[in-house]
């Protein structure tokens, strides 16, 4: 705790503009003082820490780094922007690797889609095409793909992915949004991007646009409640492992600011439903991983799942509290948190040799315009 008061008082007098010397007079006290508290060598009495919040105009629990000094309380993940995706090429390659079970897609277009004629589909969302190369080989010859999407660096890295397995595909660098287009397409989807959104609401509406009378709007995404669930680690306690700790607060913070939406998942078919899209049906992906240690890909995979999960900060821990504290966590939250992430990679090290069952629930939701 007075490693954090240090920190907080340094940086709120700094942020003033004022010197230790400047505060000092301003509470009757010495600089030397300031300057002990500053360096976490001792704290003020409880009389000062008040005279302190007033002065600085915060409250005593965010003097003391219990609570988030930003001023706005809130900052956004920045998942709904360019600048972010542009980075996680290798994230979205290592991702799809244990998000789909491959046959899934042609179960989906033969038996629940009933797709027998050649048709196009677009996009929106489209990374570097990976909804697309699995599609692709199960529609009808002739079929085309079209990927729409505002970061350069995966669209550079789908068009030379495509070129290389020869087959073609249009990519368009745009944002969703604003994306015009005189075509109408038979399918149009979108995975993983709603999730990122606010409210689904406006990329529905434009997928509606873009599709043709009776044509088919899918949205995949995972949901962090069933994920949560998911994890089952041999030698851990299951219920330990789902415990929440302060995700509900964190995801709740991102919803109510309009920054995201961790259960966009669950809420499609009744966002679809009221911009009058028919015949929405809601199916589960049925991928279910299974590491054991005699995979070859075993660390690899349990890497990615920690690295899903957020239970793994390549961040220094100060950095993680703060912004999970910016979430809407109290900074014992935080902590409870951060050290389930720890917990859950230490056993994992201590126990080179357990199995791991991993379920995402992803849903795929489907109608027709
Ligand atoms: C989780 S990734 C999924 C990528 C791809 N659909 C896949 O399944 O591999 C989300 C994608 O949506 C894109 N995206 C998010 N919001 C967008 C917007 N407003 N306009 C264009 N692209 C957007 C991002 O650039 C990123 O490629």
């Amino acid at each position: 705790m007075q490693k954090k008061f240090n920190l907080q008082l340094a940086y709120l007098r700094k942020k003033k503009g004022i010197t230790q010397q400047t505060l000092a007079e301003v509470l009757g006290t010495s600089y030397q003082n300031i300057s002990k508290w500053e360096n976490g060598i001792t704290m003020p009495d409880l009389t000062t820490l008040l005279v302190l919040s007033e002065y600085f105009g915060v409250t005593t629990d965010q003097l003391l780094g219990l609570t988030s000094i930003q001023e706005d309380g809130y900052l956004e993940e920045k998942t709904d922007t360019d600048e972010f995706w542009n980075e996680k090429l290798p994230y979205l390659i290592r991702q799809q690797k244990i998000s789909w079970n491959e046959d899934y897609f042609e179960f989906l277009i033969k038996n629940v889609w009933g797709i027998k004629e050649p048709v196009d589909v677009l996009d929106l969302g489209c990374g570097y095409g990976y909804i697309g190369l699995s599609l692709l080989q199960y529609l009808p010859e002739g079929s085309t793909y079209t990927g729409v999407d505002f970061s350069a660096n995966l669209l550079q890295y789908g068009e030379k992915l495509f070129r290389e397995k020869q087959l073609s595909a249009a990519f368009i660098q745009a944002d969703i949004l604003s994306y015009q287009s005189s075509k109408r397409y038979d399918i149009t989807m979108c995975q993983g991007v709603l999730r990122h959104q606010g409210t689904s609401e406006p990329i529905l509406k434009k997928m509606m646009e873009l599709t043709k009378k009776n044509g088919l709007i899918v949205s995949m995404d995972i949901n962090r409640e069933i994920e949560l669930d998911g994890i089952y680690i041999e030698g851990m306690n299951y219920q330990k492992l789902c415990n929440r700790n302060g995700s509900r607060k964190h995801w709740l913070a991102e919803y109510e600011n309009g920054d995201r939406d961790y259960a966009a998942a669950m809420r499609s078919a009744h966002r679809m439903h009221q911009l009058g899209i028919r015949n929405i049906e809601v199916r589960l992906n049925d991928k279910v991983s299974f590491f054991s240690p005699d995979q070859a890909d075993y660390e690899e995979n349990i890497n990615n799942m920690m690295e899903f999960n957020s239970l793994w900060y390549k961040e220094p821990e100060q950095d993680v509290i703060e912004r999970l504290m910016n979430h809407g966590m109290t900074r014992i939250e935080a902590l409870a948190y951060y050290q389930r992430g720890q917990e859950i990679n230490d056993f994992l090290k201590d126990n080179p040799k357990t199995t791991v069952t991993w379920l995402r629930g992803k849903l795929i939701t489907f109608g027709r315009k």
